[in-house]
């Protein structure tokens, strides 16, 4: 998958503040492209920024939380007055929840993850969406998980949340099918981040690949030569045909 031509493209990377997002956003910063962000932790903001500051172009950081998130039309306008265009939108934020059985899931906890995993990214998509079909080639990467397809005990609302999520970004890749927006869904697999510690915290995570083992993958979706649409892509299985 060719990872050129991302210079002087603008893309959105949801969640760019920690883990996966944040070692995108740098990625994308390093091949010149103008990155936004999203992320709650003002510290982590501005570390962030920084970080991208001293990689490529000026970076642009946008402050929410996407448990708040409920309406497209303010988003969209934010994205018109600090972006003004989008040619990559990555969906990338989600939270874990705590794992339990289905109906113990404490209520609360199951409509948060809905909110952020499917709710906040579904008003994001919506608002990017204008932004995406003006551009030459717009992209749209979502990052779900394995457990959205194999049922695995105890994934609870993170599973049946993330199901919900493909199940988007699969309609939406039917909807602009015949446009020149594509969008693909990853499978990241075990990765080396905070959310993966949080899920399994007996494990080493020196034995998990460090989220830099994607890169060619999620670059590679955003760049303006992808032509796969409506894919979802297991980074593991990815990355083992490559070697
Ligand atoms: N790591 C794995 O093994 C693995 C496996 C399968 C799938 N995935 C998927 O990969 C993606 C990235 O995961 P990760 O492991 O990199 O997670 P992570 O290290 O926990 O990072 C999550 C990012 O999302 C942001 N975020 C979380 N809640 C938010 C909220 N309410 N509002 C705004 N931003 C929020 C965080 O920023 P703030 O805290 O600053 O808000 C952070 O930047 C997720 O979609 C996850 O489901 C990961």
């Amino acid at each position: 998958m060719s990872v050129e031509g991302l210079a002087g493209r603008t893309v959105l990377v949801t969640g760019g503040t920690r883990g996966i997002g944040r070692v995108l956003c740098e990625a994308l910063a390093a091949h010149g492209a103008r990155v936004a962000f999203t992320g709650r932790d003002p510290a982590a903001i501005a570390d962030t920024e920084a970080a991208l500051r001293a990689r490529g172009p000026e970076p642009v950081a946008l402050p929410l939380d996407l448990e708040a998130v409920d309406d497209a039309a303010p988003i969209a306008a934010l994205l018109r007055e600090h972006i003004g265009r989008l040619d990559a939108l990555v969906l990338n934020a989600a939270i874990g929840g705590v794992r339990t059985p289905i109906v113990e899931q404490p209520e609360a906890e199951w409509r948060r993850l809905f909110q952020v995993n499917v709710h906040a990214s579904r008003v994001l998509l919506a608002a990017a969406h204008p932004l995406l079909a003006a551009s030459d080639a717009g992209r749209v990467v979502c990052v779900s998980t394995g457990v959205a397809r194999r049922r695995k005990a105890g994934t609870g609302a993170y599973a049946v949340s993330k199901a919900a999520f493909d199940m988007m970004a699969g309609l939406y890749a039917l909807d602009v099918a015949g446009t020149a927006i594509r969008c693909n869904i990853v499978n990241p697999g075990p990765t080396r981040t905070a959310m993966r510690a949080a899920a399994f915290p007996a494990e080493d995570p020196l034995t998990l690949k460090p989220p830099e083992a994607l890169l060619p993958l999620l670059l590679g979706l955003c760049a303006p030569h992808c032509v796969l649409n409506g894919e979802t892509i297991d980074a593991d299985d990815w990355l083992a045909q490559r070697s």
